[in-house]
């Protein structure tokens, strides 16, 4: 029996929802609440398996409720309601931890097809486990599980500077510096290169996830998943470009609240351009990577894309410029880059057909076969920028630039 806390400051939908899930044998009403605050009571003296709450309320709106839920009582996954077009809701929810979200108005299958995911789900995670231990009154709140994953896009406004390049090396290193999980998105649906990149079998792709006969729930996003190099699991791009139609915006959403669910970080390859799907990348993701050349072009597409961040409220503190093909005969220097486009570099990369021509030759990440390389440690300064509790603990070796520039632009 799946028990559900109900929270709506309209008493007609709790009253609805209440007459909707009486039908279904499996899942019981246990209390409804009016506002956040009445619904984190609720969920306290209740401990439902699932809260379904509403986003706009009086007193705690249901982003917080979500919030402090997941700190204070993490036995108990949030459902959220919001209506469609509220989409900055969606992505505060997905941040605050809401396992799901339904958009307004849904159907009796939508809802009850959402509950009964999100309660299977969380039982294989073992969260219901912690509620049927006996309680020890004083005993310290269980931490949640595991946040949900950081999404990091790396983009640009303009083609071949080395998104993808970029984009493989740093899963990898990622995976390998952080130990964590990482996946590996190639979100360029109709001409995406990370296959051949890092030389996978490109028998299941994205296609699989949204040709109607499969779903995207946990397990089916598992099994496209490729196996990468470092650990590394890479869900490829359609294998012909007329395929790439199928995929929604609708999709990619789903797809990025389910790896997130299950992976530490999440790196998206992009396309060139700002297609729908990027963008909605692009309002969900933690940091976006823009990457430039020392072209006059490529400087002057980064600063049109970081305007149009700008203007999609993106904050510039998770913003990270890379410059890449770095040599001594551009026109550019970083100073001249920093002062150009207002926003300083993170990092380097140098340009290096050597190395990096090798390793796409041999279909392989020129961070593990060439680590030593000049372009593998601005990758794994790259790592640090990221995750800067791994510069704390002593790897990479931060340059002094870095140290100077902390404050500035780094967290
Ligand atoms: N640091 C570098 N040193 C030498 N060559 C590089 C470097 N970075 C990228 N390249 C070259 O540029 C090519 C294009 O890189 P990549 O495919 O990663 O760009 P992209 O931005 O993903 O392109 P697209 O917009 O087509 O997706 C690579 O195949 C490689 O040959
Ligand atoms: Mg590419």
């Amino acid at each position: 029996m799946i028990s559900l806390l109900i929270v709506d400051d309209i008493s007609s939908t709790r009253e609805n929802l209440q007459k909707l899930l009486s039908f279904e044998d499996d899942i019981e009403v246990v209390g409804t609440a009016a506002d956040g605050r009445e619904g984190l009571e609720a969920a306290h003296r209740l401990q439902p398996d699932i809260v379904l709450t509403d986003v706009n309320m009086p007193l705690m709106d249901g982003i917080q409720l979500t919030e402090t839920l997941a700190s204070e009582l993490p036995t108990s996954p949030v459902i959220i309601m919001s209506v469609q077009g509220e989409r900055d809701y969606l992505r505060r929810a997905m941040q605050a931890g809401a396992r799901e979200f339904l958009i307004k108005p849904f159907s009796h299958d939508e809802l009850v097809a959402a509950i009964r995911r999100v309660y299977q789900l969380e039982q294989k995670k073992g969260t219901f486990i912690a509620k049927s231990m006996p309680v020890q009154p004083a005993a310290p709140v269980a931490p949640r599980s595991s946040p949900p994953a950081e999404i990091i896009l790396v983009f640009s406004g303009k083609g071949g500077v080395g998104k993808t390049l970029i984009a493989t090396n740093l899963a990898v290193a990622l995976a390998d510096q952080s130990g964590g999980r990482v996946a590996l998105v190639d979100l360029d649906l109709q001409f995406g290169d990370i296959g051949v990149m890092l030389n996978l079998d490109h028998s299941r792709s994205i296609t699989e996830l949204v040709d109607g006969t499969g779903g995207l729930d946990a397990d089916s996003v598992a099994e496209v998943l490729a196996s990468g190099p470092g650990g590394v699991k890479v869900l490829l791009a359609p294998i012909s470009p007329e395929l790439a139609d199928l995929v929604t915006a609708e999709h990619i959403r789903l797809l990025m609240a389910e790896l997130r669910r299950s992976f530490d970080y999440v790196i998206v390859d992009s396309s060139t351009h700002l297609t729908e799907f990027n963008l909605e990348v692009i309002e969900i993701a933690q940091r976006v990577l823009v990457v430039t050349a020392l072209t006059i072009p490529a400087i002057k597409d980064a600063k049109l894309t970081l305007k149009v961040l700008e203007s999609l409220s993106v904050d510039p503190e998770t913003t990270l410029l890379v410059v890449n093909r770095v040599d001594g005969y551009a026109d550019f220097n970083r100073e001249s880059i920093e002062q150009s486009l207002r926003v300083p570099v993170a990092v380097q990369i140098p340009h290096d057909p050597k190395t990096v021509g090798d390793a796409i030759t041999r279909g392989a990440p020129f961070v593990t076969m060439h680590p030593d390389s000049e372009v593998s440690r601005a990758m794994r300064e790259l790592v640090a920028r990221i995750t800067p509790e791994q510069v704390a603990a002593g790897t990479p070796e931060p340059s002094a630039d870095r140290k100077k520039r902390k404050g500035i632009f780094g967290r």
